[in-house]
């Protein structure tokens, strides 16, 4: 399944990079479970794929299996319980992607609701890219290995792979992939093995799934408003405090003052305070990273 950029399908166009003008990312999947990925289709990812943004290969990793069984797993050497995705299937799936020999079919995406705008998308928006870079030679694509054995996903990873031509992930399943793979494909790709957090999933696919949307939002034209990725929960360090709308009052509670003053500053102060006492209270950890003025320490009771 190949959900991707109108009339310019094609995967060799979005190989070279130096064809487009506008920031364009290829993302292609490879899971035994492709059906899992087709929430890509949608919403935010949807529409930067029928805005020509973005292109989605999605690939049933079988089609690499040989054999009677296409067994795609084998039992562990050394013993143990699971099975460990085989070398001989992973290494030609990702020898084909990396090449841009896309084995699937070619599908145009995302419902025609998605063409309408979305509310939060403004005109005229700045279409800068984040500058966080990459480490590492770009004119490889980056293999994104989502494993709870992997290093943490954070917003700056998402920042920096935003910059990004081409990324691909290898969905493992069971007892994960022979580490032989991931060895072998630093040949190919800049390789990165990523957990989204500290408990187990079944594979990768809700990962790709975590990692892709955080990722797009923060291409350049995809959520439209560069302000609001700057005040997300994360960027400054902290978690982000809470928003009201109207009414007013509402069940008896009232939206804080201070947000009807008009006083830009002191909204911005008031902001400020509450992202720091909401992480304090929730993820002090975070506080510790924090630079911190005399008002925030204030704030947090520190001096
Ligand atoms: N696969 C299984 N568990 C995972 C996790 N926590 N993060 C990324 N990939 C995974």
């Amino acid at each position: 399944m190949v959900y991707g950029f109108r009339g310019l399908g094609r995967f060799s166009a979005v190989s070279s990079s130096q064809e487009f003008d506008a920031h364009r990312l290829r993302l292609d999947v490879i899971s035994i479970f492709p059906e899992y990925l087709d929430p890509l289709r949608h919403a935010l990812l949807g529409k930067a794929i029928e805005d020509g943004i973005l292109e989605v290969g999605v690939h049933d990793l079988r089609k690499w299996a040989t054999g009677g069984h296409k067994a795609v797993d084998d039992t562990p050497y050394g013993g143990g319980p699971g099975m460990v995705m085989k070398p001989e299937v992973w290494g030609p799936a990702l020898d084909d992607i990396a090449a841009g020999h896309v084995v699937g079919d070619e599908l145009e995406s995302a419902s025609p609701h998605l063409k309408s705008a979305r509310h939060d998308e403004i005109e005229g928006v700045e279409k800068r890219a984040y500058e966080v870079e990459a480490a590492g030679d770009k004119e490889l694509p980056l293999l994104l290995v989502p494993t709870p054995a992997g290093k943490p996903f954070t917003q700056t990873d998402a920042q920096g792979w935003s910059n990004e031509r081409h990324i691909v992930f290898a969905c493992g399943r069971y007892e994960g992939i022979d580490q032989r793979v991931i060895d072998d494909a630093a040949k190919r790709y800049r390789v990165r093995e990523v957990s989204i957090g500290d408990y187990v999933l079944i594979g990768g696919e809700v990962a790709v799934l975590v990692i892709a949307e955080a990722v797009v939002r923060l291409i350049p034209g995809v959520l439209g408003n560069r302000r609001s990725h700057e005040e997300d929960s994360f960027s400054d360090g902290l978690l982000e405090g809470p928003s009201y709308t109207k009414p007013r009052s509402w069940r008896g509670l009232d939206v804080p003052e201070v947000l009807f003053s008009g006083n830009h500053a002191k909204v911005d102060r008031w902001r400020r305070d509450q992202a720091l006492l909401r992480t304090q209270a929730v993820r002090p950890e975070l506080i510790d990273e924090t630079q911190l003025d005399a008002a925030d320490r204030k704030v947090l009771g520190l001096d």
